[in-house]
Formats: structure tokens, sequence, C-alpha cells
């Protein structure tokens, strides 16, 4: 058949065929990459509107909510991306792009929190102003794959207050920068400051994304963590979080943000004279956590993990 003007190649559109002759008017996408990310969407995308026969109604209302979502979204609140992260589909993209082939710390979802710059701060500096919560000490080391210490590597921090909100999220409430931290690590790549043992808290479910989990018996919960981002010249940053074991939700985070490598237990020290050393009341909580990056020469991981089913 003669090309058509839309490059669809003149076949008409039929139920049996609709993904080919859709798939066809991308034919002429000078962009390779474009033309097989559109190909493969509409594959995809016509066989699940076949798989479970999308009625009208069923079609109308997915319109709706995805314009919903759409307009919900403004400079401080992205539903689109909180859409994404429900359906794992965040997740994915992430642990897709930062394969490391088991010599790094995973790596896990942003989120939509680090929207402003964390202060720098001194090791050892106290990031909890708002004086809630129950103390923790927070150790680490930053090393590249091989266990050599990075001096000087950024350690960028961010958690939610023992009411579960950033500071962010109650501008006026909360001081300014609660609970964020920029640190740089000691010549032997170690960090350490003073902060709360994090606790669980729901993702904002007050828009379509909370609808669409109330409708299918979801909860909106994350478990508790701590934001790391970590930094170093000549390697390959991570963005992670540090997850405290024994949480209510760490089998069933909202996003499916939980790695099992993230996870820490959060032991209690009773020490009146440690307390005194580190400027923590007695007894208080501990945690450690190494995080070693990629050298950033290092070349990418292609190809899904060895043992996945496909
Ligand atoms: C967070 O951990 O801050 C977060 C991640 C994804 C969606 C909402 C919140
Ligand atoms: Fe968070």
């Amino acid at each position: 058949m003669p090309d058509a003007p839309n490059g669809a190649g003149g076949e008409l559109f039929t139920e049996e065929r609709s993904a080919e002759v859709v798939a066809a008017s991308f034919a002429r996408t000078p962009d390779p990459r474009l033309r097989r990310v559109l190909t493969s969407m509409v594959e995809h995308l016509h066989a699940f509107v076949k798989d479970v026969e999308l009625t009208e109604e069923e079609w109308g209302a997915a319109i709706a909510f995805l314009t919903r979502t759409g307009q919900t979204s403004d400079d401080v609140r992205q539903e689109v991306i909180l859409l994404s992260d429900v359906l794992g589909v965040s997740m994915l993209v992430e642990t897709i792009n930062h394969r490391t082939g088991g010599t790094s710390t995973e790596s896990t979802v942003l989120g939509p929190f680090h929207m402003v710059e964390s202060p720098p701060r001194e090791l050892g500096a106290d990031i909890a102003l708002d004086g809630k919560g129950e103390p923790c000490l927070v150790t680490g080391r930053v090393t590249g794959p091989d266990g050599e210490p990075l001096a000087g590597a950024l350690v960028d921090v961010w958690q939610a207050n023992d009411d579960g909100f950033y500071d962010v999220q109650q501008p006026g409430v909360q001081p300014e920068r609660n609970l964020r931290g920029l640190f740089t690590a000691d010549a032997d790549g170690r960090f350490w400051f003073r902060s709360i043992v994090p606790r669980h808290y729901p993702i904002p479910d007050d828009g379509p994304v909370g609808e669409l989990l109330a409708a299918t018996a979801r909860h909106p919960n994350r478990p508790a963590h701590v934001h790391f981002l970590v930094t170093a010249p000549g390697h390959r940053p991570v963005t992670t979080h540090l997850f405290v074991a024994g949480d209510p939700y760490i089998d069933s985070d909202a996003v499916f943000g939980v790695k099992e490598s993230l996870i820490r237990e959060f032991p209690v020290v009773d020490d009146p004279a440690r307390a005194a050393e580190v400027g923590l009341p007695n007894p208080f909580r501990t945690v450690h956590f190494d995080v070693a990056l990629l050298r950033a020469d290092r070349p990418v991981v292609h190809g899904a993990p060895v043992g996945r089913a496909s």
C-alpha cells in the first residue's frame, strides 16, 4: 500500500491491527529513540485496552482522573509525579537508571520535599530545631566502591518531624530548615550529626492520588526514613533513604521505595558519659549508615539483573 501522509502506510484502522496501524504512523520519526519509545508505548497501551475491553465510561473516568491530576499540580505540588510514585513507576525508572551491580549503596526516590537547599552545618550539629522527637545520633562513612574514604564528600540529609511533616509543609509552624543539613565528610570520609528517630508519615492524600489509594484499599503511608543525597567529585551521586527496621509500613511503602539493603536498626545507648560527649540526653538512639559511591567512569550496567524472569 502507498505511504499515507501521516506515515501510516495507508492501512485502515481495525480492532485486530490497531497497534500496528498506529505504530506505523510513527515510522518516519527522525529520532530513533523517540520512535522506539512511542511504538512500544502504543503497543502496550492497545494491548491493555484490549485485555480489559475498556468501556467508554471507564475511558471517560480515566481522562477525568488524569485531567484532575494535572490540575492539582502547581509550583509546590506535583500530583503527576505522585501518581507515578504510587504506581511504582518512579521507583522502576530510578532502579533501572542506577543499577549498582552490588558494589555501591542502592538508590531510591528523591521525593517532593527536597525543594529547598539544606543549610551547611558543622559535623555533629543538631538538625532537630523544633525540640520534638526521640534524640538520635546518626553516624556513617562515605567511601568509593573499594572502601576508599571519600574525604570532603557532601552529605545532604532531610527528614520529616515527629508529627510526620516536612518543614516546607508547615511554614510558620516548624522552624525554617528544620531537620535538614548539608554536611562535609571529614578526612576519613566520616560524617555524624544529631537528629531524631524518624517516624512514618502519609504522602499527600487529599487529591486524586489519595482517591486512587482509597478506592483500592491502600494506605498512604511511607515507612520512617531519613533522605540522603551524597555527592563526591569523580563519583556518581546517590539519592537514597535510611529506613528504620521494624517500622509498621516497612513492607507496604505507598511508593515502593524500600530496599532491604537500606534498612537499619536504631539501638538505644544508655551511657551518660557518651551522651554528654555527643551532646544528647541519656539514653539516646543511634544509627550507622555507610554510603558507597560508584566511580563516575564506571560503565553503565545494561539489562535486567541476572535471575529475572524477563
Ligand atoms: C518522600 O519520601 O518524601 C516522598 C516520596 C514520594 C512521594 C511522597 C513523599
Ligand atoms: Fe520522605
